[in-house]
């Protein structure tokens, strides 16, 4: 059964100027399945994914997590943003304990599941690798080190569905090979079913089962790529060919669907504009 349902989804910003940032986007992804979304700047990816979170309303269309329509956000769906987002004021292990979504119950939890929850901080600490830094505070962290703790404290609650946008944007790239392999690592462990929006084609390929490229104006699904790699991913396998072929073929889908078909036509549009002005 699928995880999650998506069903001629559209969203219209209603600015002065109406944008159809979503239009007629049908997807399902599987239980534990890991989905990649690329596609141009402002082809909608963050839209759907804070749709999905139940952070922004759907237009129209159908959405369905779990068997049940999304009307706001679960706890079975967790989001991780690019910026880090620790509470400053606590350490790594108790902004990993006090996820907004457990304090909210706080009042109502017993001894034991308070326990069971300090139990589950310990665990996913280990999980990221930080257990040493747990009473440090988020100002003493490198951004990847902060951004694992991000993770950790989405994974507090249990979500099964866990909603990443371009959480790895900001980090270098020896930083974000690391947390791709943690994040893939989690995923097996905690059997969690993702989708995750990057601008990083190779990341996209690396990480996912199927990469979905959305296409601008309006915002839609262009195609839908399986990966022909092994479930287990290890880094090596970026130089074969067959991931070489497709990273090409994405990139130059991305390049025709995104209305600009190459950088230095966007130059000399940009001159042209420079001399008529
Ligand atoms: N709150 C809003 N009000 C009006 N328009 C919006 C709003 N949020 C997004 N949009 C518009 O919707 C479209 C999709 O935006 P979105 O942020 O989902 O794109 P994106 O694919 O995530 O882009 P990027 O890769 O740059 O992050 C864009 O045209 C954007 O300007
Ligand atoms: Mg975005």
């Amino acid at each position: 059964m699928s995880k999650v349902q998506i069903r001629n989804l559209g969203k219209i910003f209603d600015s002065a100027k109406p944008v159809t940032a979503l239009e007629n986007v049908s997807l399902d992804v599987k239980d534990n399945e890991f989905v990649t979304l690329v596609g141009a700047s402002g082809c909608g990816k963050s839209t759907l994914l804070r749709i999905l979170g139940g952070l922004e309303y759907r237009s129209s269309g159908e959405l369905v997590c779990e068997g049940q329509p999304v009307v706001g956000p679960g706890a079975e769906r967790a989001m991780v943003f690019q910026h880090y987002s620790l509470y400053p004021w606590l350490t790594v292990l108790e902004n990993i304990r006090f996820s907004r979504k457990l304090k909210a119950k706080r009042g109502n939890l017993s001894s034991s599941e308070v326990e069971a929850a300090a139990g589950r901080a310990d665990a996913l600490l280990q999980l990221i690798g930080l257990s040493h830094l747990a009473h440090a505070y988020p100002n003493q962290l490198s951004g990847g080190q902060q951004q694992r703790v991000a993770i950790a404290r989405a994974l507090m609650s249990k979500p099964s569905i866990l909603l990443m946008d371009e959480p790895f944007g900001a980090l270098d790239a020896q930083t974000r090979e690391v947390m791709h392999d943690l994040v893939l690592h989690v995923q097996r462990i905690e059997k969690t079913t993702i989708v995750f929006v990057t601008h990083d084609v190779e990341e996209a390929i690396y990480l996912g089962q199927r990469v979905v490229l959305m296409a601008p104006r309006p915002g839609r699904i262009d195609t839908i790529y399986d990966v022909p790699l092994p479930a287990a991913r290890e880094q090596d396998m970026k130089h074969a060919p067959e991931f070489l072929a497709m990273k090409k073929r994405i990139l130059a889908r991305i390049r025709d669907t995104s209305g600009m078909s190459t950088d230095s036509e966007l130059l000399e549009r940009l001159n042209l504009q420079a001399a008529a002005a």
